[in-house]
């Protein structure tokens, strides 16, 4: 019987894109996924730093992964992702955890299978500073209908609060021709909707020789593939979004009309101490540009509580740009102090009792948001794109980057239909499939 593995991932779709390429590799050694990671004979844990949260979770499942290891010694245990990445943290970990085989960094992922089979009983560790682009790893993924592709690596924007450019260094696109290649090939393998990664994909093509390309061409050359299928982009930094950006969606069916857009706070004095780059009114012009371009668009966000120094006043301007914007969806985050960055020695860190009572507000608010902009979906029809069928029902997404629940079976998956939105419960829609 051949040997199986198991992946747990943490963190971002980066992360769940990249555990695809992991088990790509291990799947190429000949190893098969095991159903729980307790009976697996590889296990990899993929970590994520961004908040503490992550990284406690992730030594929380080392504690119980070493249970595991001394019912079954030959296990071996793979730690990789962006926590090994971080200055110290290998160390500290091969010294607290030395039942741990591999310490993988973020730029040697390629390097798994030859660590597999150089097995080892002291804890190998395997970090580069070295920053490339690995065209040649094989994914295996995990979806028939949904697909990622990384147009580009890293981030040269140094949010003060932020880990991220230290622990995936600074930004590599990936040549068009190669982002081209993949998408025609998962087009014709069956997937309908892909998913362009980056932590910045509007900076695409800053750093390729004589900056030949951009986002937006990036964008019109995809959607001018033969086939039925939908793109969809993500993450946009504010300060960079072009209006050719907004032009090249609003002329082709084939992108989504959904931008996650993170504006960090409303504050102006706060996202200058953020290094975001722009004001408050800014990242508002941006969201009416995008509104007056696509007036279907979908907005999603993400926005932080309790940044050093934030007092009421601040954080009642992020209500304001909560509201002002409108987005769909927000992801809400207390402030976590990431050692090495500049924010972790900022004088004024704000107690958690406050920004935990500014998450309950900022969240309440949201709600009532997404769930008036929901109740005035119903009636309207969209072009849905089937993903799952769950519990009898079919969940779709439509073109704007909502979630919708309707009737019908399992052949109607992969499939795009046009659905009437029939209700909103609780800011969930529910709707018809009217062809
Ligand atoms: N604390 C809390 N949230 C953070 N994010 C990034 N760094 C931190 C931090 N130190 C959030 C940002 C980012 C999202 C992916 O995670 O809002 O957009
Ligand atoms: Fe972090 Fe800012 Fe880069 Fe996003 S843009 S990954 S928040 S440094």
């Amino acid at each position: 019987m051949s040997s199986t593995y198991k992946i747990i991932t943490y963190g971002c779709q980066m992360n769940v894109h990249e555990s695809e390429k992991i088990a790509g590799m291990l799947e190429s050694e000949g190893l098969t996924p095991a159903e729980e990671a307790e009976i697996a004979d590889v296990i990899v844990l993929n970590t994520c730093c961004v908040r503490e949260s992550a990284e406690t979770r992730v030594l929380g499942n080392l504690g119980i992964l070493k249970k595991a290891k001394e019912r079954k010694p030959d296990m071996k245990i793979i730690v990789c992702g962006c926590m090994t990445q971080a200055e110290g943290v290998a160390e500290k970990l091969k010294k607290r955890c030395p039942f741990i085989n591999a310490i993988i960094g973020t730029h040697n992922l390629n390097k798994i299978p030859v660590l597999l089979r150089a097995y080892d009983k002291k804890t190998q560790i395997e970090i580069t500073e070295e920053q490339g682009i690995n065209e040649k790893i094989p994914i295996a993924r995990t979806s028939g209908i949904n697909a990622w592709v990384n147009i580009m690596y890293g981030c040269n924007n140094f949010c003060s609060y932020c880990i991220v450019p230290y622990v995936r260094g600074r930004e590599r696109s990936r040549e068009k021709k190669n982002i081209i290649s993949d998408v025609k090939q998962l087009i014709n393998d069956g997937y309908k909707q892909i998913t362009l990664l980056g932590q910045n994909v509007n900076s695409y093509g800053n750093d390729l020789n004589g900056k030949t390309e951009n986002f937006p061409s990036l964008l019109r050359d995809l959607s001018a593939l033969d086939g039925k299928f939908r793109i969809k982009f993500m993450t946009s930094h504010p300060k960079d979004i072009l209006i050719e950006t907004a032009d090249a969606i609003a002329e082709s069916d084939k992108l989504s009309r959904f931008v996650h857009m993170p504006a960090q706070s409303g504050s102006d004095r706060i996202l200058r101490l953020m290094n975001r780059k722009y004001t408050s009114a800014e990242y508002l012009a941006k969201i009416d540009m995008l509104k007056s371009k696509l007036p279907d668009v979908g907005l999603s966000g993400d926005i932080m509580v309790g940044f050093p120094t934030e007092t009421e006043d601040d954080f009642s301007d992020t209500l304001k740009i909560v509201t002002a914007t409108e987005y769909n969806n927000l992801y809400t985050f207390i402030y976590s102090r990431r050692s090495g960055t500049p924010a972790a020695v900022m004088e004024g860190q704000v107690p958690i009792s406050d920004k935990k009572r500014r998450i309950r507000e900022l969240i309440d608010l949201q709600f009532a948001i997404g769930n008036r902009l929901a109740e005035k979906c119903v009636g309207n029809t969209y072009e849905v794109l089937c993903t799952e069928y769950k519990n009898g029902k079919i969940i779709g997404e439509t073109n704007c980057g909502k979630a919708v629940t309707l009737a019908g079976n399992k052949e109607l998956i992969g499939k795009f239909i046009n659905v009437r939105i029939t209700e909103n419960k609780n800011s969930k829609l529910y709707g018809v499939n009217t062809l």
